[in-house]
């Protein structure tokens, strides 16, 4: 008896937690974290220990970490700005290179 009533409360405690832990899960998936709009943007600019953020059809991404664009800077253009026009039509590569680059935030009027 004891140990059926130890079993339940251990299954009701597993489907507590279980939860709980689904509760705090974005329902949506890894959805952008930042919302920030082209003024905000400009202080990501990977200078004096910013981080590197760049902006492509509305999706913010964080290049600080990415050999290319060290110190912010890459090709002669600077991170802290809209750089889907540039990254398009200007750049070589197109917008192939931003495959795996990590997506912190969107982009907001
Ligand atoms: C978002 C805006 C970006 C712009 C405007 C841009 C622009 C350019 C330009 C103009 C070049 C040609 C340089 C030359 O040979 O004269 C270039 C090359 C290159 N970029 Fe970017 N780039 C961007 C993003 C990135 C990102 C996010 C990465 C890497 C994750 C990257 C990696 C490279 C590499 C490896 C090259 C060497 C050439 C090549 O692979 O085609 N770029 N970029």
């Amino acid at each position: 008896m004891k140990k059926k009533v130890l079993l339940i409360f251990m299954a009701a405690l597993l489907l507590w937690t279980g939860m709980a832990c689904a509760s705090d899960e974005d329902p949506q998936g890894d959805l952008p974290q930042l919302e920030l709009t082209l003024e905000e943007l400009a202080a990501y600019d990977g200078k004096d220990g910013n981080p590197a953020y760049i902006a492509v059809d509305g999706v913010i991404y964080d290049v600080t970490d990415v050999s290319f664009w060290r110190g912010g800077e890459h090709n002669g253009f600077s991170a802290g700005q809209d750089l889907t026009d540039a990254i398009k039509n200007q750049s070589p590569h197109g917008v192939a290179r931003l495959r795996g680059v990590p997506v912190v935030g969107e982009l907001v009027e």
